[in-house]
């Protein structure tokens, strides 16, 4: 007699779980990553178009960012995992040479969309599409959060790899320890995705940045505001 080898739905469904667990060398992880963001990529740009979510001093950290490197000699600033451009938009109101990397397609699509001066492409912080030194900075705006722990080494050392010597990068995130599932947030927008993030500690993430040859510079840790579930961090660093 021949057998049924059909799983029932709820077994399925956790072979599929697990086949997009994290981790940094399974790239069902990210293609995971990449379409949570992909179908979710033309209501983030409508209701998150500008810096309206950022408390006042998370945009001071923006911004002694964007003087460093405007300082400097004028070279180009990666915004690292743009999204749909709104940071990049920020940075290049503040005089930055900008440029943007998403791994998203569509979250792509709508910074081209809306920021047409600049320029945006498709790329992944752990295999950035540009050569050594070419960034006089490099920002990492809540981009490392769907990265679990085992990954984050990758994109710091890629960062350093494209950062010229003295440039300066900065990394925002929510601090704390553990993941969140942020599938429920997209939820009233009639999503249905698989999305976690990771949280880090201010401490954790300055170790990632000085194996990478990093230097701090300094660090704002501050209390969750509004909405907001975490605790939030930003680091400055600069290359040697
Ligand atoms: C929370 S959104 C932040 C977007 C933007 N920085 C902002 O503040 O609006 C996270 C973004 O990081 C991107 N991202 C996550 N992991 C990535 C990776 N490994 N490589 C490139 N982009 C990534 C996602 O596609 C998404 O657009």
């Amino acid at each position: 007699m021949k057998r049924d080898v059909r799983m029932p739905r709820w077994q399925l469904t956790d072979a599929m779980m697990r086949l997009v667990l994290p981790s940094p060398s399974n790239p069902l992880a990210v293609r995971g990553v990449r379409l949570a963001y992909d179908t979710v990529a033309a209501d983030y740009a409508a209701y998150l178009p500008d810096t309206r979510a950022e408390a006042p001093l998370d945009l001071a950290m923006i911004d002694a960012f964007a003087e460093a490197v405007t300082l400097g000699d004028g070279a180009p600033v990666l915004d690292a995992g743009c999204g749909a451009g709104r940071m990049s938009r920020y940075l290049a109101e503040r005089g930055c040479l900008v440029e943007g990397v998403d791994l998203s397609p569509n979250m792509v699509s709508m910074a081209r969309r809306d920021h047409q001066d600049l320029v945006f492409t498709v790329g992944s912080l752990t295999n950035l599409p540009y050569p050594d030194d070419r960034f006089g900075g490099v920002m990492l705006w809540y981009s490392i959060i769907h990265t679990p722990p085992a990954g984050q080494a990758g994109i710091f050392a890629e960062a350093a790899r494209v950062l010229r010597p003295t440039g300066h990068l900065l990394v925002g995130f929510q601090s704390g320890e553990g993941t969140r599932d942020v599938a429920g947030a997209y939820r009233q927008f009639g999503h249905e995705i698989q999305l976690e993030r990771y949280l880090y500690t201010a401490d954790q993430v300055a170790s990632e940045l000085e194996a990478a040859g990093l230097r701090e510079v300094c660090r704002l840790v501050r209390r969750a505001q509004g909405t907001e579930k975490d605790d939030q961090a930003v680091l400055l660093a600069t290359a040697p």
